[in-house]
This record gives C-alpha cells, structure tokens and sequence, in this order.
C-alpha cells in the first residue's frame, strides 16, 4: 500500500450559529501518525468526522490527498464511542466492514480476525455479545475491527481511553506496530501517549479552535515510556493544552 498523505485546509464549521472553527489547517505526512490533543469540546471529533465523510464542513474546507483521488474508501474509522453492533457477536463485529461491503469473509480473513482479537487479549470471546464486555473489552473489540481494514487512512478518536495503564501501554506498541506505514490521525487526551505514539503532534485549542504548530519529537515510534526526552516534551504539551 502507497503511503497517502492527506491535508485539511481552511475547515470551517458553525454548530447552531457557534462558530467552531474557521481556517483551520492540517497536514497528515503520509505514513506517519499524527496525534491531536486538546481540551473537551474543542473540536477534534468534530474534525475526524469532517476528514471521514460523517459532518458537512462549509466553505472554503477543502481535503486533498497526495494522489489528488477521493478519500472515500480509503479510510478506517474508529469512532469515540465504539460502535458495536449488540445483535452480533465479537468476531461478527470484527468482520463488519466485510459483511458491509457484501463480501462473504474468506476462511483467511476469519483466521486475521482471530489473530487480531488474540492480539489485543480477546482470544476465547469470539462468539460472545457486545454486552457480556467490559468497556475496555469493547473498546478492544474496536480497535480490531479498525486493525481488519486495510486502509490508508486511519482515524482513530481516544482509542485507548477506556484501558487500564498497563494495557494502554501494550495496546499502543501493538497498535503502532500494526498501523506502521499508514497515515493516521489519533485525537487522545493523554500527552504521554500522544509522545509515545506520535511521529508529529498538534494541540488545538480555543473557540473558535486554532492548530497549534507541529510538535516532533526524536526518535521513531513506539517510544519508550521511560525515554528522559518525553518528560520535557509532556511539561511543554501540559502548558500547550492550558493556554
Ligand atoms: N452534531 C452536532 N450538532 C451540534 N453541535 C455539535 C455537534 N457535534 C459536536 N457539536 C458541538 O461542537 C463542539 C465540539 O465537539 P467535538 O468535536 O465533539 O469536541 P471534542 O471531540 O474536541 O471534545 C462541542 O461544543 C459540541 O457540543
Ligand atoms: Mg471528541
């Protein structure tokens, strides 16, 4: 899969005659994981649902992509709230989006489904419901369904939030091993995971919202947790997040 980079350009949106952001602008390097950070209601989910198809943005948004075609199936969502059908089991829910498309999952794509699952702790809940499921347990179920498509476009709203630390810790490292080479935009409120994971941060904020610079740091991802240079960089995005 060609890495795709993908920019957001003067977005603009007025929810109910607020203005939530004008001239906005992001960059997505292709093949690198953006991570976007800022306080409650400032617009991020607002943002990625603009970027996935699901908001009508006004004018003059425009989205380009590297390659000038559509972004339109090109993209893997993993919503803030995580979407699970509860009629369907866990694995079901895995294979949504190729049920959605109509096609019969293959006896391969079962087995990658299981791998995912297996992946992120869920062996052995395949054939339960939704509800029989913790809420990091869903969250989990989420994330693989995300995992299973093949896209080069990854969104990803605070997919992490409902973890415990410790597999918080581990899911990220599986994550960024998994979404390596894709262009991905992950919203998170957790400054350190946002240094783990990220190749390039922003911190947006304000109303109307603006896009703080782009924030890199060294070394490649996953980082370490105990990396001394993350420290600084999460005292810098702390004081970021409160202007
Ligand atoms: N569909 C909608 N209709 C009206 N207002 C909305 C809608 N979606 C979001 N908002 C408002 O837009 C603001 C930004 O929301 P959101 O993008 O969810 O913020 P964030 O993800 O940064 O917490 C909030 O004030 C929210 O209430
Ligand atoms: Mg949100």
């Amino acid at each position: 899969m060609t890495p795709l980079s993908v920019t957001i350009e003067g977005a603009r949106l007025t929810y109910g005659g607020v203005l939530l952001f004008s001239g906005l602008t992001l960059d997505l390097p292709a093949g690198r994981t953006t991570c976007l950070l800022g306080p409650s209601g400032v617009g991020k989910t607002t943002l990625l649902r603009i970027l996935a198809g699901l908001a009508e943005p006004e004018s003059p948004t425009m989205v380009r992509t590297g390659d000038g075609a559509p972004l339109a199936g090109r993209i893997a969502y993993m919503a803030q709230q995580d979407l699970l059908l509860p009629w369907m089991t866990v694995l079901e829910n895995v294979l949504l989006g190729d049920r959605l498309r109509r096609s019969r999952p293959d006896a391969a794509r079962v087995d990658r489904a299981r791998v995912l699952l297996s992946d992120v702790g869920l062996s052995g809940r395949e054939h339960e419901r939704p509800a029989a499921l913790s809420g990091g347990q869903r969250q989990r179920v989420a994330l693989a369904r995300t995992l299973m498509e093949d896209k080069p476009l990854v969104l990803m709203d605070e997919p992490f939030s409902a973890l415990d630390a410790l597999t918080r810790l581990r899911l990220q490292e599986t994550a960024a091993g998994m979404l390596a080479g894709r262009t991905v935009l992950m919203v998170t409120h957790d400054p350190l995971e946002a240094l783990r994971i990220g190749d390039r941060l922003h911190v947006m904020t304000g109303r109307p919202a603006a896009m703080g610079p782009a924030l890199e740091p060294a070394g490649s991802v996953p980082r370490r947790v105990d990396d001394p240079g993350l420290l600084a960089l999460q005292a810098e995005l702390l004081r970021r997040l409160a202007e």
